[in-house]
Order: C-alpha cells, then sequence, then structure tokens
C-alpha cells in the first residue's frame, strides 16, 4: 500500500522473515459491538506483517490484547477482573523467562488510558481506537521495556494506514463479514460515552470502502454488514462528484457481482433519510432488516436524552418504512431508568414497543457514565426500580420476539449457510431477518444460498428443511 507509514514498511516480510520458524502469537479479546469485533480483525492483519498470528488460545500467546468497551460501567470492570487473571499468568511466565506483552485497546483505554497504566502495572500498551494503525509501533516499543499510550485522536486517516483484509484470512473468518464505513459521533446523547470514546463522526470515502468490500468478496464474503456508530450519517461524494447517502452507497455496493446481501447497523432516527428508505423497496440484496434504536418512549425522557425525536416521530418513521418494506423486521435498544423516568414514562415506552411490534430488542438498565450529561442530572432512579422496569419491558420484548418468530413457520426463505450446526450434518444459517435457522445440510455448503421451509422455532433460532436451491444465485 502506498500510504503505509514507515513503521509498517519496516516490518515488511523480508523484515520478519527470520522469524518465520516460530512465529508469534496474538491472542485478542474481543468486547462491545460489532465495530470492535470489525477493529480486532483489522488489528489482527496490521500485526500480521510483523510475523504476529491469531491464536485463541490464552496460553501460547505473546500477545494479549483486551479490545474494551466503555458503554456501561459493568462493561469497562470487566477489563480490571480480566486484567488480574492476565497479571498472574504473566509473572508465572517471567519466572520461566518467556515475555508476555499485554495491551489494552477500545473504548475503556480511550475513556481511561492513563488510570489503567496507574492501577495496572502489567499494562505495556494503551492504545485508542483512533490510533490503531500505530499498533505495530507500539508493540515494538513495548518490547523495548516502554510503557505505550496512544490515545490522541489521529490526523493521518487510519483506515489508510490498517491494511485491508486480505484474501487468505478472509477465507478463514467466514462468508459473512463487518465492514466499518463510519466512526465516531457527534449526536451526545446525554448517557452516552461513544462522542468521548470514538470522537467526531467521520465517513469513510467511496473508493476505500468498495475496494475493501470487492476484497472481502474476493476472499469468499457473501454478506456484508456496514458498520458505524451512527452508520446512516455516512455521507460522501460518489464518482460523479454528487453528495451521497447510505442508501447511495448501498446500492454501488450491491453491484459487486458475487456479493449476496447487505446489512447495515446501527441506524439513528434522524438520519434515516428518504434515499435510505426507498433502498428497502429498490436493492433486493438489502435484507429486510432495520435496527433503529430508541431508548424511550417518552417525550419528556427523549428530550433529556438529546434524541431530538419524539415518540410519535420515531412511529410515524417506522410506518414510513413500512410502507415501502411491509417485510422489515425492526429491532431496537432500550434505556430503563434514566434519570427522572417515573412510571408514566415507563408506560409510554412500553407504549411505544406494543406500537411498533419489534422482531428482536437489546434493553439496558441505566448506567451512570462519569464524564456524561446524564451523571451530573437529578432523579437517579434506584436499582431495584429499574430490574423491575427492565423485567417488565424484557417480559413484553420477548413476547414480541417470540411472535415474530412463530409467524416465520410455514415460510419459504432464502438461507445463507454460514457454519456447521451443533447435530451432525446440520448447518446454521441466517434468516433475510437475521434469526439463525438450522437445517439439515443435505449436500449444500457454508456459503451456499438455499431454499428453505421454516418448521418450528426454538429458544434463540428457527429449524427448517430445504426444499431446493436458488438457481440464479448458486455460484454467483
Ligand atoms: N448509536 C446507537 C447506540 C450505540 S450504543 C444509537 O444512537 O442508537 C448501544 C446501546 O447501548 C444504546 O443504544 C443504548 O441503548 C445503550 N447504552 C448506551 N449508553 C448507555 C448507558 N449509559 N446505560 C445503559 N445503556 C446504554
Ligand atoms: Fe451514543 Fe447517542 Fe451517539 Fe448513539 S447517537 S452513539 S447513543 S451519543
Ligand atoms: Fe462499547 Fe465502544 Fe462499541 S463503548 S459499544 S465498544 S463504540
Amino acid at each position: 500500500m502506498s500510504h503505509d507509514t514507515a513503521t509498517l514498511d519496516a516490518t515488511s516480510a523480508s523484515a520478519s522473515a527470520p522469524e518465520a520458524a516460530k512465529p508469534r502469537k496474538v491472542f485478542v479479546k474481543t468486547y462491545g459491538c460489532q465495530m470492535n469485533v470489525y477493529d480486532s480483525d483489522r488489528m489482527t492483519d496490521a500485526l500480521s506483517k510483523d510475523g504476529y498470528e491469531a491464536t485463541e488460545t490464552l496460553e501460547e500467546a505473546d500477545l494479549v490484547l483486551l479490545n474494551t468497551c466503555h458503554i456501561r460501567e459493568k462493561a469497562a470492570e470487566k477489563v480490571y477482573s480480566e486484567l488480574g487473571r492476565l497479571r498472574d499468568m504473566k509473572k508465572a511466565r517471567a519466572k520461566d523467562g518467556r515475555e508476555m506483552v499485554i495491551g489494552i485497546t477500545g473504548c475503556v483505554a480511550q475513556a481511561e488510558g492513563a488510570e489503567i497504566l496507574r492501577r495496572a502495572p502489567a499494562v505495556d500498551l494503551v492504545i485508542g481506537p483512533q490510533t490503531y494503525h500505530r499498533l505495530p509501533d507500539a508493540v515494538k516499543r513495548a518490547k523495548r521495556g516502554e510503557r505505550v499510550i496512544e490515545t490522541d485522536y489521529a490526523i493521518e486517516d487510519k483506515f489508510e494506514h490498517l491494511p485491508a483484509p486480505e484474501k487468505a484470512r478472509t477465507r478463514l473468518r467466514g462468508v459473512t463479514a463487518f465492514l466499518t464505513v463510519q466512526e465516531g459521533c457527534d449526536k451526545f446523547c446525554t448517557f452516552c460515552v461513544v462522542p468521548y470514546t470514538r470522537g467526531s463522526e467521520v465517513s469513510r470515502p467511496v473508493a476505500q470502502i468498495v475496494s475493501e468490500a470487492e476484497k472481502l468478496v474476493d476472499g469468499g464474503v457473501r454478506e456484508i454488514t456496514l458498520l458505524g456508530q451512527n452508520v446512516n450519517a455516512w455521507h460522501g461524494t460518489g464518482p460523479d462528484g454528487t453528495e451521497w447517502g447510505l442508501g447511495d452507497l448501498l446500492a454501488r455496493l450491491s453491484e459487486i457481482e458475487g456479493l449476496a446481501r447487505l446489512r447495515y447497523t446501527t441506524s439513528h432516527p434522524r438520519d434515516m433519510d428518504d434515499s435510505l428508505i426507498e433502498a428497502h423497496r429498490n436493492l433486493p440484496k438489502l435484507m429486510p432488516y432495520l435496527h433503529l434504536p430508541v431508548q424511550s418512549g417518552s417525550d419528556r425522557i427523549l428530550k433529556a436524552m438529546n434524541r431530538r425525536h419524539t415518540a410519535a416521530e420515531y412511529i410515524a418513521l417506522i410506518e414510513r418504512i413500512r410502507a415501502v418494506q411491509p417485510d422489515i423486521a425492526i429491532s431496537g435498544d432500550f434505556i430503563v431508568g434514566f434519570p427522572g423516568e417515573t412510571d408514566d414514562d415507563f408506560e409510554d415506552t412500553l407504549r411505544v414497543i406494543e406500537a411498533v411490534g419489534y422482531a428482536q430488542a437489546f434493553s439496558f438498565k441505566y448506567s451512570i457514565r462519569p464524564g456524561t450529561p446524564g451523571a451530573e442530572m437529578d432523579g437517579h432512579i434506584a436499582e431495584n426500580v429499574k430490574a423491575e422496569r427492565l423485567e417488565k419491558l424484557q417480559a413484553l420484548l420477548f413476547r414480541q420476539q417470540n411472535a415474530f418468530a412463530e409467524a416465520c413457520v410455514g415460510k419459504e426463505i432464502d438461507l445463507l449457510l454460514e457454519k456447521p450446526g451443533r447435530m451432525p450434518g446440520q448447518l446454521v444459517g441466517r434468516s433475510p431477518w437475521l434469526q439463525p435457522v438450522n437445517v439439515d445440510a443435505n449436500g449444500c455448503e457454508i456459503g451456499d444460498i438455499i431454499k428453505v421451509r421454516i418448521t418450528g422455532t426454538g429458544r434463540n433460532s428457527l429449524f427448517a428443511e430445504a426444499i431446493g436451491w436458488r438457481a440464479d444465485l448458486k455460484g454467483a
């Protein structure tokens, strides 16, 4: 890549050749959202230039990276408990004269970098999400005994410096892939740390995204999920010089031969423009699934959260989307117990859930995040009240999810086969609505898209029988 930094150039294949006999191993533990999953792969790719191979066995790792999440208190705490375990392991290794470099990446690294170094002497390096392209260099510095911290918002575009996915590694990773197209957030919801950990909103350029998508498809990927903290805020300039939104980008990616399915997540209700809604009518490769968090159904709470829309506007938006694509599965995120939330506010949230009918949802008790405006607000809600509300809300969402699954029984759908199932001869794929579906393989292979009939529901999955091939997709 012409944009490689001096660091990456200095670690070309020939420089690392003497190490080839005994490859170094990197173990990456990923917490949090899909963007961290994507980042973990990019970091592993960047390190491969220095001869590092990914391992899933902690014991054999020379380098351990915890790619962390700061979204709720519990998520952030996990890092420190994991670090206790790693510290003991590192000490035991040192006795045998073996080295173990420990690095913290991700959103906790960004938010608490200096504190981590102070609290956890076993940590050798801390790298925030904007500086992953500097990871190979940071590892070298750490191996020379330096304690490295890189948490500035890098001016250079990290995506230009991080290596694109390579064919061989893509093949090992499977037939579905994430592709980050947008990063950061300027929305500043009053409960949320993301604008502080991921920085301000940045969209990757069209050519960079198309090239990465083509490389993924070349490596056998059949379904790509575009990622962004606010993926539908993505914007860019098309090859013809016009301003593009996510709908236009999806249309361009749809043209890639061999790519069968597209998804995107996570969307903000305020950024759902007409062209994106129309894409759900016009693009057969775009799956009928939309993750559109509302957080609360109370206008008062939505205002305090700085979501900048009302419950009625959200419901009207869902209606517009369903008018275009009646088959769409709606998924959402909810927070209960935001400061000042009354029983009436909570009832409003239940009413929105009833009005929308969710196929899938994620719900959380409000967690105080230091440094966010919510933490300073009056009217914090007692834990037991939050727990009661969460239980009630989840019971309703669970009923809706089951009803959605039950309504699928008898339907004939296309299934993208992703991995082996639990039973011999079984494969698991995803329905267009993202549900895992178990089916008897019947001579089909991972990566095939086959026609199946849904025959029943399980706890979190569906069962199906194969009823043929989709001739137009097979071998595409
Ligand atoms: N950008 C997305 C959300 C990303 S964070 C959006 O705007 O919808 C993922 C989810 O974590 C959020 O949707 C929210 O439901 C939850 N979350 C974020 N901060 C939280 C907090 N302080 N306490 C509890 N849940 C939180
Ligand atoms: Fe957080 Fe709000 Fe940005 Fe979503 S839109 S990442 S909830 S600040
Ligand atoms: Fe967590 Fe950071 Fe994602 S806080 S949810 S890993 S953007």
